[in-house]
């Protein structure tokens, strides 16, 4: 009988308007390159179900703990049904933001205690965490800028830069918190250079 390798949780996070999106097609190209079968998913989503949730998360005005059940409710479904069974089989699972979007967008941006988004991670996660988590860090003005010059604002996007700037503490507390887990990306810098970086993690991982 072969064992199966299990495959490596990928995610990545940052501020909207950081850039991290456009990343991440190619990040997981680069690994197939490499002969990894890969799948490229996204949170909140990732199921039908995950995707109705997530239309209702963007659109919908609510409460912010609803926003954090509706996070972790599209999660659930997203790794029973979907990232565990994959890596499971030895695929690699690279995702557009995963917990740590609930930690910095709820918990710093909406004021959520972290203590009641740490109990529903252990609800629906337990001791289940990304391998690899790359972070696009930008000035929060700077995201709106970029932002402002792209499409029509979802219920996040249209926050002010205050709301934003929480949102990045957030993210680089966790970053703190997890040093070993996390790879820090100046989303300042260039495509090219960032592209750099990002091929550079491919080959180390
Ligand atoms: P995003 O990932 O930026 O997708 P797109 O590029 O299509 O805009 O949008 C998802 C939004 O959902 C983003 O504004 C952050 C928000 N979000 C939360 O507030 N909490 C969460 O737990 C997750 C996963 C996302």
């Amino acid at each position: 009988m072969t064992v199966v390798q299990p495959g490596k949780f990928i995610t990545f996070e940052g501020i909207d308007g950081a850039g991290k999106s456009t990343h991440i097609e190619r990040f997981a190209q680069l690994l197939r390159a490499r002969g990894i079968d890969v799948v490229v998913s996204r949170e909140p989503g990732g199921t039908p179900l995950a995707e109705s949730l997530r239309s209702l998360l963007l659109s919908e005005s609510m409460r912010p703990e609803t926003e954090v059940l509706l996070a972790f409710a599209a999660r659930n479904e997203h790794v029973k049904n979907v990232i565990e069974p994959a890596l499971e089989q030895g695929q690699w699972v690279v995702c557009d933001r995963f917990t740590d979007s609930t930690y910095a967008y709820q918990g710093g941006g909406r004021g959520v205690k972290r203590s009641d988004i740490a109990g529903l991670a252990q609800m629906v996660l337990g001791e289940f965490e990304p391998d690899l988590t790359v972070l696009f860090d930008l000035p929060a003005e700077e995201a709106a800028a970029r932002r402002g010059r792209a499409r029509q604002a979802d219920r996040f996007e249209a926050l002010d830069a205050a709301f934003f700037e929480r949102v990045r503490q957030a993210y680089l507390l966790r970053m703190q918190e997890r040093p070993s887990r996390f790879v820090l990306i100046d989303a300042r810098q260039n495509v090219n250079d960032i592209k750099v970086m990002l091929d550079n993690i491919t080959i180390n991982i």
